[in-house]
């Protein structure tokens, strides 16, 4: 058996990406690296917990003498890392904890990689480290279409007329997506300085079950369930490109296999949409969904002090992962939305018991000062 490790994996990404591996690759064992912070929930992993061939541990990525200890015990040939803060509000709020995961994590995996690996006769032969990373570290696009248009050359409708290629410099603006920057340039450093069998791609949004309720999707269907104000940041023109979180899941799987050591990969939907119109089609699908009147909850959006340095337009050209590897994003967005709004809405007892308590007290918090 090939024992992988996959950090994070008990927060929303990393869940998706255990379960895929858990259940397709019974040949490996999958061992699950999670700190178990706010965001992490075992509840997300119900279904497989059991499953021969995983294993959860409980440690945070900064403690290396644990993770390199675990590496040699489990005679760990690959690495996929998703363990990180991840919340660009909190990160304005705290951005020492954002470099302490972020970057002092990366690096602490690292070295325990290439230590391991280096004392090993093959050495990093038949080895990977895989590190998961965010559109975010290209900074913001400009909004050249405010209406956005139908483009004939990308097929899909844009906002602006550049996009994000693995070609880009890095440009980060918020605490969250400078230290996640930071920790790609470790990782690339790994390769260039000692050889280390790396992999990097940045993703665009992802949204679907089990993404933690203070993300703009999740938090949004629990509001208006629970008709409680959606408090939209600036004028709600701000562009994202989503992508369904499975089909992020299956694009890791086939990176991890298939990817060049070395290379970059950007990950994205082809899937533009602007905040305001996403809250629109929630509250249209919630609303269908609860029988209740048309665009009943419309009067729930609440326009609310823009986030600091909130970025405009992120928009990813995933052509490359397409030409090179055959990825392609599998469901249209109005589908995705409908399943994550079903999910949502089915798993209630999943989302209460997150919404209560510390939490709960923490969200007050944030919107008391705004
Ligand atoms: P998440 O916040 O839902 O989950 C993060 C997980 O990491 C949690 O389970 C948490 O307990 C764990 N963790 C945090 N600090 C840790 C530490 N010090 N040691 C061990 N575990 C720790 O995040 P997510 O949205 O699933 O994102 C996963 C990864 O994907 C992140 O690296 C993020 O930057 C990247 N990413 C996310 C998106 C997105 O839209 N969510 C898009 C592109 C890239
Ligand atoms: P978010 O889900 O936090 O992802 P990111 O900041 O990583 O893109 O936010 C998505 C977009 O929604 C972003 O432009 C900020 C906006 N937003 C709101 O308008 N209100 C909210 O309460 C939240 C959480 C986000």
């Amino acid at each position: 058996m090939k024992s992988i490790i996959i950090t994070g994996g008990a927060g929303f990404i990393g869940s998706h990406v255990v379960r895929l591996f858990v259940n397709k690759y019974p040949d490996y064992k999958i061992i699950n690296v999670d700190k178990l912070t706010y965001a992490g929930n075992l509840a997300n992993l119900k279904d497989i917990e059991n499953a021969p061939n995983y294993r959860f541990v409980k440690a945070d990525i900064c403690d290396f003498q644990t993770i390199y200890s675990l590496m040699q015990e489990e005679k760990v040939v690959g690495v996929i890392h998703l363990a990180a803060e991840s919340h660009v509000d909190r990160s304005i709020k705290d951005p020492f904890s954002f470099a302490q995961t972020n970057v002092m994590g990366t690096l602490s995996l690292l070295q325990a990689a290439k230590l391991y690996w280096d004392s090993l006769p093959e050495k990093y032969e038949g080895k990977r480290f895989y590190h998961i990373s965010t559109d975010e570290v290209y900074g913001a696009l400009e909004l050249n279409h405010p209406e956005g248009i139908n483009s004939p050359q990308t097929q899909h409708k844009v906002y602006g007329d550049d996009f994000f290629r693995e070609t880009n410099k890095y440009q980060p603006h918020s605490p969250y997506s400078a230290a996640k920057a930071s920790s790609d340039h470790f990782v690339r450093a790994f390769h260039d300085t000692y050889g280390l069998p790396t992999i990097v791609t940045n993703c665009s949004n992802n949204y679907g079950p089990y993404q933690f309720p203070e993300k703009l999707i999740p938090l949004f269907i629990n509001n208006i369930r629970h008709r409680k104000p959606l408090p939209v940041y600036g004028k709600g023109e701000n562009v994202r490109d989503w992508l369904y979180v499975e089909d992020h899941a299956r694009a890791i799987d086939l990176i991890f296999h298939k990817g060049k050591i070395a290379d970059t990969y950007n990950i994205g939907g082809f899937n533009e949409w602007k905040n305001i119109d996403i809250v629109k089609v929630l509250i249209k699908v919630v609303d269908e969904a609860l029988g209740r009147k048309e665009n009943e909850d419309l009067d729930l959006i609440t326009y609310v002090t823009d986030r600091a340095g909130h970025d405009l337009r992120y928009a990813i050209d995933a052509t490359n992962l397409q030409k090179e590897l055959g990825w392609s994003p599998s469901l249209q967005f109005e589908e995705g939305i409908r399943k994550t709004v079903q999910w949502y809405l089915n798993n209630q007892a999943w989302l209460d018991n997150i919404t209560s308590g510390e939490y709960e007290k923490y969200y007050e918090e944030m919107y008391k000062n705004r």
